[in-house]
């Protein structure tokens, strides 16, 4: 990635961390099996590995911070950090301690006992509800628990809350190495990208990615277009699209951004055919139309083999490539065919590969091919908002160069 496109925030290399007590704010909300609780996908513990490995090789007082799910306030048993920072342990093949809260008195003599390269895990944040409102006491009490402040948590970085953004006010608050690692990534390809520039996206619908088409119209070389969200822009374009969800307030809007995309020089390329079925359904059965042959009684589940060349062509022609949104309905396996094409070519093209967080990371985990990408970032809506061009307060809270 260019130098150039280095952060402009301080990072935890940038200051002296031996022997001080560092609260690191990291983004642990990991996917579990409601079944059975066990962690589906630990990537993001994975990824914030190097700052945690970097804080303990330098003798720092490591205390972690992340939320897990959405307990509203409240202390909700199946959403305890215990089986995180298990794995946490497992991981680092360091001995990691677990507080049963993230305040109080238990809290700070466990602070205050800490030695040296060891590591504490606060109870889940978010069983106080003090922590989304961002309640002043309480970053003011998390804060009395350390030195410093450190923010590896790129996924919640959209959200103003006490351990994201209060904290930071009474701390010097710097960037972890994850996050570093997402904000050069993702400046990188907003900034200087190599081009041809595509931009593949996907997902259920359009109004989830009208502002990014916006933002980057005028950065980006290609535009494809699949997923769910393809319907509306087919329709606004006069096809039948069947049962498929159409976002009709938005059609208008598509049609703008064919426009758009057409002005910035960009070319905006729809499915030229599709998986259509009667329902969305395991048991369903899949047939291949081309896109002026929709059936009106059936739904768009994924693109067709021909739309999966088309857009393995103008990857191919790119030297960098920006993935959001599966291109079917990937939940469903009859038609998981059109993503998983892609996911591989894209694993396999040598270009520069920023992929999206959230749902779009964990099919490529899933895949195993995290490793193959140039970036995954573990952020879904902050690496949306970023590339949005808004200002993330998690960010903006940290410390400038
Ligand atoms: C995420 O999973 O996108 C982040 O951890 C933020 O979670 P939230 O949407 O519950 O704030």
């Amino acid at each position: 990635m260019d130098e150039k496109a280095k952060v402009a925030k301080k990072t935890v290399q940038d200051i002296e961390v031996e022997g001080k007590v560092v609260f690191v704010r990291v983004d642990f909300n990991v996917p579990l099996d409601m079944r059975t609780g066990a962690i589906t996908d630990d990537s993001r513990i994975r990824a914030a590995l190097p700052t945690i490995r970097y804080l303990v090789d330098h003798r720092a007082k490591v205390i972690l911070c992340s939320h897990l799910g959405r307990p509203d306030g409240k202390v909700v048993e199946e959403l305890r950090m215990g089986p995180v920072a298990q794995r946490l342990s497992q991981l680092t093949d360091l001995p990691v301690s677990i507080v049963s809260d993230s305040i109080g008195n238990q809290v700070q003599e466990a602070a205050d006992d800490l030695k040296n390269g060891r590591i504490l895990f606060l109870e889940n944040i978010r069983f106080h509800a003090e922590e989304e409102a961002n309640d002043p006491s309480f970053a003011q009490a998390l804060a009395k628990l350390a030195d410093i402040y450190v923010d590896d948590a790129f996924g919640t970085t959209h959200r103003a809350h006490a351990s994201t953004v209060g904290v930071a006010q009474y701390l010097p608050a710097v960037a972890g190495l994850l996050m570093e690692k997402e904000l050069t990534s993702l400046t990188g390809i907003l900034t200087n990208p190599e081009h041809p520039f595509g931009a593949l996206l996907g997902g259920a619908k359009v109004s989830d990615k009208i502002s990014l088409i916006h933002s980057i119209s005028d950065k980006i070389d290609v535009l494809l277009i699949g997923g769910g969200m393809a319907a509306t822009f087919l329709k606004a374009q006069g096809y039948e699209v069947g049962f498929s969800l159409i976002e009709a307030d938005k059609e208008d809007l598509a049609h703008q951004l064919l426009e758009v995309a057409g002005h910035n020089g960009a070319s905006l390329l729809l499915p030229v055919d599709v998986v259509v079925s009667d329902s969305i359904s395991e048991q369903a059965a899949g047939e291949v139309v081309q896109i002026t042959g929709i059936p009106p009684n059936k739904y768009i589940a994924d693109i067709g083999p021909q739309t999966v060349e088309l857009f393995s062509q103008e990857i191919k022609k790119c030297r960098t490539i920006f993935w959001n949104g599966p291109m079917g309905v990937y939940e469903i396996p009859p038609f998981t065919r059109g993503t998983r094409a892609l996911v591989e070519l894209l694993a396999n093209v040598k270009a520069t590969t920023v992929v999206g967080g959230g749902s779009t990371a964990e099919i490529v985990e899933e895949m195993n091919l995290t490793h193959k990408m140039t970036h995954v970032s573990t952020g879904g809506a902050a690496s949306l908002k970023f590339l949005e061009g808004q200002t993330l307060p998690g960010v903006a809270a940290l410390l400038d160069r």
